[in-house]
């Protein structure tokens, strides 16, 4: 026996984007069922960036108390790009008066969360999408199993799928589950937590021969930073100190402050942008639409953007009957999408250093960088671009 729901909006995957979708949604009181095959505590639990636009702020303060970012994330007005042993400030309130917040998307998920069943969402946990079906009549369904792997379906007026990079939402939109345009990079980063005090006010970017470091931070006791390393990286394969040679060779100039690790990563970097973002009842959002490489932390940023278009386009559609929004959403989400994939590609290639780098490569790249740093209008191109392009509707 299925179990049916029936519900307005379904939306496939309780990510960030997922689950503001939700939000917005019930504000203009259009309802909608949010499922996920991860437990809760795996969603609360799993490691990503840490950096909110000014933007996503702004949006999850209309989540009223639950929105911790602002109380327990800390403001950041620059950051710091370091390359030949020298730091240089990029000043954000100086160039574009606008700032970004370090706060980490798994805090983000848990405030979202809390608010979402605070306001009765329907939202379950442990749900499988298997696929997408009737996209071109106006009741698509989710075929589904439920967490004991019963046949489970959600009948709609909509689909979203948000339901990340192996998105099961995208072969109804797509036509296939890889198809998009795409491209590899031949190195990884490797990321560490550690219980040590910051090692600087800002986050440091910091080119070097020794290949890219990021220092960045979560809190005062808690720290994260992140080495180039090649892609098949065994994270076992280093020792503690081993780790701190690595970072500290790729900084310098700075002293970083060590502790004890207790959580490593490899990330690889892809550039992803799907082939279609909308067919007929089903649109995409988020990391199911697109990837970028973690450079500039763009990635929670740009699902935000996708959902605050998708949202309004359901407005109308759903209220007003209105198809105009719906059918603009993908052409005005891929603007933004490619000039992040644009900015997430150039931070990218301006500060790490390719395996296959020639001599005139490196001197190129220091050139690139004395641009950036000593020109007015490059600082506030990167300011712009990092603390999010200001939104035109
Ligand atoms: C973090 C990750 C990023 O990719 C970035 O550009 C800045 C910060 C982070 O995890 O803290």
């Amino acid at each position: 026996m299925t179990t049916t729901v029936r519900t307005r909006v379904a939306i496939v995957g309780a990510g960030p984007a997922g689950l503001l979708l939700s939000h917005l949604l019930d504000e203009a009181g259009i309802a909608s069922v949010v499922i996920d095959q991860r437990s809760r505590d795996e969603i609360e639990s799993t490691i990503r960036a840490g950096i909110l636009e000014q933007g996503t702020v702004e949006l999850l303060d209309t989540l009223g108390e639950h929105s911790r970012a602002r109380t327990v994330g800390h403001r950041h007005d620059g950051i710091e790009l370091r390359f030949e042993g020298e730091g240089h400030r990029i000043d954000f309130a100086a160039s574009v008066g606008r700032a970004v917040w370090l706060y980490p998307q798994h805090e983000v998920l848990k405030d979202l969360i809390a608010a979402r069943l605070a306001a009765g969402q329907d939202l379950r946990f442990g749900v499988t999408a298997e696929n997408i079906a009737d996209a071109e009549t106006s009741t698509p369904r989710v075929i589904a199993r439920d967490a004991d792997g019963r046949p489970f379906e959600i009948e709609a007026e909509f689909v979203v799928g948000s339901d990340g990079s192996r998105s099961v939402a995208r072969a109804a939109v797509s036509g296939s589950r890889q198809g998009g345009y795409f491209r590899e990079y031949s190195f990884a980063w490797f990321g560490i937590l550690c219980e040590a005090p910051p090692s600087a006010d800002e986050l440091i970017y910091s080119n070097s021969r020794d290949g890219f470091a990021l220092v960045s931070q979560r809190s005062d006791t808690v720290q994260r930073m992140y080495f180039q390393c090649d892609p098949d990286t065994d994270t076992a394969a280093f020792s503690e100190a081993q780790l701190w040679d690595e970072l500290q060779k790729r900084v310098p100039g700075t002293t970083l402050k060590q502790g004890p690790i207790f959580q490593r990563d490899v990330l690889r970097f892809r550039s992803f942008v799907a082939h279609e973002l909308r067919r007929g009842r089903v649109a995409l959002v988020g990391d199911a639409a697109h990837t970028v490489p973690p450079t500039g932390a763009k990635g929670m940023n740009l699902a935000i953007a996708d959902v605050r278009l998708l949202a309004d386009a359901l407005r109308r559609l759903l209220l007003e009957g209105d198809e105009r929004g719906l059918d603009a959403y993908p052409e005005k989400a891929l603007r933004r999408i490619w000039k992040a994939q644009h900015f997430s590609w150039w931070m990218t290639s301006l500060l790490h250093v390719a395996p296959d780098a020639t001599d005139f490569d490196r001197r190129r790249q220091v050139g690139e960088l004395r641009t950036v740093v000593e020109s007015e209008h490059a600082r506030a191109s990167l300011a712009e671009a990092y603390c999010g392009w200001p939104f035109t509707d």
